[in-house]
């Protein structure tokens, strides 16, 4: 079910308001001589990026390594973007994610409904492996386990696919349209007391005011002892694209990320790399 009553009225953060369309870019990498992106609009993920930046829809495309295209010279040209440091980190996480939720989710079973809230949700995809996985160990997901996903779906597209794949796999998900910037807001659609709150891919498109008012509006939402699950990007080799395809992403260092956390009124229980060292998943709880 996909209710819309929240705030969707907040901004898209992975996307820059000013962003050029991907004929302007082309220009611009043309008569700016940096004629080696525009290989980029022979890959499926490289147009994907170029033109819809970091969504639901290229984020869930970079989490496969098979490469795309028509012919050998594209799909050869997509395996050399999907084999980026970027694209390889998003699935590193993808593991140290679906790992970290599926053992705090059953850490906690046993006192009752597990509440797991997933925002921005995307399209689900850890959410899809955490229940995949959890039915394999014969743990039964569907008697214990409440997932909802929270997203602010600004293209209207992110929660229907979510829901629909969902389905698919036999997840009952509840998904609201919400601004996670707007503590207030969530408040309203969620409540309290939830178990595990799961905000992978929007930190790193967070100035710090919106970081911390991300982190502050998830922490009014969580039980006294649930738990948090963020992850955060390091500056890396890929970074260095980042203002050629107007990616708004913003480095900081694990540090500041960590006192981040500590200032925003949570305590940091493990930290875990991917293996390429691009991307910190962090499990916290409130102090
Ligand atoms: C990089 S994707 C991450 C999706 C998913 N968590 C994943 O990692 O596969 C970024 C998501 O953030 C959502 N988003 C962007 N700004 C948001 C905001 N202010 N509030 C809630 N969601 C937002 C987008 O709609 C998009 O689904």
């Amino acid at each position: 079910m996909t209710i819309t009553e929240g705030n969707v009225k907040g901004e898209p953060r992975h996307q820059r308001p000013d962003q050029r369309t991907p004929g302007q870019l082309a220009f611009l990498w043309l008569f700016t001589f940096r004629w080696h992106l525009l290989a980029l609009f022979l890959s499926d993920l490289g147009r994907s990026v170029i033109s819809r930046k970091y969504d639901a829809f290229t984020t869930d495309n970079g989490y496969s390594d098979e490469p795309v295209g028509d012919n050998p010279v594209t799909r050869a040209i997509d395996a050399v973007v999907r084999g980026r440091d970027t694209h390889i980190a998003l699935r590193q996480r993808l593991d140290l994610v679906t790992e970290e939720l599926v053992a705090t989710t059953l850490s906690r079973r046993g006192s009752g409904p597990v509440r797991l809230v997933s925002g921005p949700v995307g399209l689900g995809r850890d959410l899809r492996g955490v229940w995949n996985r959890l039915e394999r160990l014969g743990s039964r997901p569907v008697d214990w386990l409440e997932v909802t996903g929270i997203d602010l779906d600004a293209s209207g597209t992110v929660l229907a696919e979510a829901s629909r794949l969902a389905r698919n796999a036999g997840i009952p998900l509840e998904t609201y349209q919400q601004d996670m910037l707007d503590a207030e807001g969530l408040g309203r659609v969620i409540g309290g007391k939830v178990d595990v709150f799961n905000t992978i891919g929007l930190s790193t498109w967070l100035d710090q005011t919106g970081l911390e008012e991300t982190l502050g509006a998830i922490r009014s939402t969580l039980a006294a002892d649930g738990v948090l699950v963020v992850d955060h990007w390091r500056h890396h080799l890929g970074s260095k694209y980042v203002d050629a395809l107007e990616v708004p992403a913003r480095y900081i260092s694990d540090e500041e990320f960590e006192s981040t956390l500590t200032s925003c009124g949570y305590v940091i229980e493990d930290k875990r790399v991917t293996t390429n060292s691009v991307v910190v998943v962090y499990r916290a709880r409130p102090d």
